[in-house]
């Protein structure tokens, strides 16, 4: 199941977070990818802070690939996969087990990853677009996905 939403700011990018906080749960991941800059790390603080994380706890794990947070009855591991490049290695980054232990993953630059990930996974792949409004396109593998998932102003 395929859709598409505009964001034309920062509200429309929180108000998507929240939407996506309402279906995040243990053993679930989201996938996201896009070019440099279109607001992968933002939709995740958004998304972390929706789940009771502090956000300013909430940064782009680029050097350390993985940072673990503790939300509100949910545990986050939040993945950049920028450093490693094409070819990442799901076994090697310990992902499975963030998934057997019930972890919600957040996934930067999924494109990334050599091998697919066996979860309930939702995929969001953000363009800057000219006119300053990012496009995201999304794509589930969860049936009723998207009924729930929504911006503010499209
Ligand atoms: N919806 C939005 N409206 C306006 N500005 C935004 C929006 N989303 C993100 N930005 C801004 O774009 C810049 C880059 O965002 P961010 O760091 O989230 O991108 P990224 O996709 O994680 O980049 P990278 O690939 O380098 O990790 C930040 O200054 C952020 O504030
Ligand atoms: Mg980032």
């Amino acid at each position: 199941m395929k859709s598409k939403i505009i964001l034309r700011g920062l509200k429309d990018t929180e108000a998507l977070a929240r939407s996506l906080a309402k279906w995040a749960g243990p053993g679930k991941c989201l996938l996201l990818s896009g070019d440099l800059g279109a607001g992968k790390t933002t939709l995740t603080r958004y998304l972390c802070s929706s789940l009771g994380v502090d956000q300013r706890h909430v940064t782009s794990p680029t050097f350390s690939l993985i940072h673990e947070y503790r939300g509100e009855g949910i545990d986050i591991a939040h993945v950049d996969l920028y450093r490693l490049g094409q070819g990442a290695d799901v076994f090697e980054l310990g992902l499975d087990e963030y998934m057997e232990r019930g972890f919600f993953v957040v996934i930067e630059w999924a494109d990334f990853l050599e091998d697919i990930l066996d979860c309930v996974s939702l995929r969001l792949n953000i363009t800057l677009l000219s006119d300053g409004t990012r496009q995201v396109e999304m794509e589930s593998t969860d049936g009723n996905l998207a009924e729930t998932i929504s911006a503010g102003g499209d």
